[in-house]
């Protein structure tokens, strides 16, 4: 009996929708050539289920996550729901939920440049001549991001913010853990980024992170601060193979690297929870750009973010290493035959829509 993978499908807004298409198409000749069978499910969220049901995450859409084993995310938001207050604007209110609900705790994000793509990078071309990879994982559950008390208030005539950064010693762990084992599939090294020159989280962190280094001896790690983090990426990109960080930091940094890499489009992310059914491992899969309302509805936008997104939860959800794999190699390939998308686009190569780059993929699926 074939494997059967249950999905919710959650496109959203922007180009949300039509690289998500392209990304099913991909997904389900995947399935037939790798003989696993999809069962997907797909649900409103952010700005489109507003108009529908007036929520950014209806509880129908839950359900559906609940009883799915992996949540394939398009993107959310868009100027229409910008004047929303801000707890109700599908960012806030569809992520951030999902994210906590799920405890989806740890947030990967590849920063990706390919070889033929270096010269989309800002960065000097002796610096990034080759390509490289860099792996953010990013602690997502934590931190600034959900720290109690929050909130607004007044005091003595004037108003006062604040937001509270709490971690907890079992959640640094956990992400340690996690760091550590992908660091020991890869190249061996680990740079765990703080502030433990300022921050009491960060004393713990990186006292923690040392603590679990002891049970993974073969991984060479080292710590950096986060202002000093910022400068070396851009200093010397190739010489990082996965980062560790909390979250704030890691929001930041994460966009830092994607923006290194010169094409947001095409990179995916992963957010993996606690929850384990059977084999599989629960976890939320997005591509790491926004919904991108400039272009929506053009038939422009890159579709390899999501289609990586993809790969990534046949990976990490599913355990199906040939089938990301033979996704993420199908990608390279076309990157190689000189097919673009318009972000992408440079002298002498092939300019394709969505859908083009869509079906070119499927087809270098066939090996
Ligand atoms: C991200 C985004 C979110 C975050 C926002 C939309 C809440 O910037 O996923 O990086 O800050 O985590
Ligand atoms: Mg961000």
């Amino acid at each position: 009996m074939a494997l059967t993978f249950k999905i919710a499908v959650l496109a959203g807004d922007g180009i949300g929708p039509e690289v998500m298409a392209e990304a099913i198409a991909v997904l389900r000749r995947c399935a037939e050539l790798e003989e696993f069978r999809v069962d997907l499910s797909q649900s409103l969220v952010g700005g489109a289920a507003i108009d529908e049901t007036g929520k950014a995450l209806p509880e129908d859409t839950l359900a559906n996550c609940e009883q799915s084993d992996a949540i394939l995310f398009g993107s959310v938001g868009g100027p229409k729901w910008e004047r929303l207050p801000p707890n109700e604007q599908p960012e806030r209110a569809a992520l951030l939920p999902l994210r906590k609900h799920f405890n989806l705790f740890a947030n990967l994000r590849p920063a990706l440049c390919l070889p033929e793509l270096s010269a989309a990078s800002p960065l000097r071309p002796d610096l990034v001549q080759g390509g490289f990879e860099i792996l953010c994982i990013r602690e997502l559950t934590g931190g600034l991001y959900f720290g109690q008390p929050k909130g607004t208030h007044e005091e003595r005539g004037e108003t006062i913010a604040i937001d509270t950064m709490v971690y907890r010693k079992s959640e640094v762990e956990r992400i340690a853990h996690l760091a550590f084992q992908i660091a020991q599939s890869r190249k061996r090294k680990l740079v765990s980024v703080d502030k433990a020159n300022v921050l009491e989280n960060s004393l713990l962190w990186r006292s923690v992170i040392k603590e679990i280094a002891s049970i993974y001896p073969d991984v060479a790690v080292t710590h950096l601060l986060v202002d000093n983090a910022a400068m070396q990426f851009i200093r010397a990109p190739k010489t990082f193979d996965v980062v560790v960080t909390e979250n704030l930091f890691g929001d930041i940094l994460s966009d830092e690297l994607a923006m290194l890499t010169g094409s947001i489009g095409m990179l995916p992310s992963a957010s993996l929870g606690t929850r384990q059914h059977g084999y599989y491992r629960f976890g939320l899969y997005e591509p790491s750009g926004g919904s991108a309302p400039d272009i929506a509805g053009m038939g422009v936008a890159n579709p390899i973010a999501q289609v990586l997104s993809v790969a990534m939860m046949l990976r990490y959800s599913f355990g199906q290493n040939d089938s990301a794999a033979r996704i993420e190699s199908a990608v390279s390939k076309t990157i190689k035959e000189g097919f673009r998308t318009k972000d992408i686009q440079s002298e002498g190569t092939h300019l394709v829509s969505t859908k083009q780059m869509g079906s070119q993929i499927r087809a270098n699926l066939d090996r």
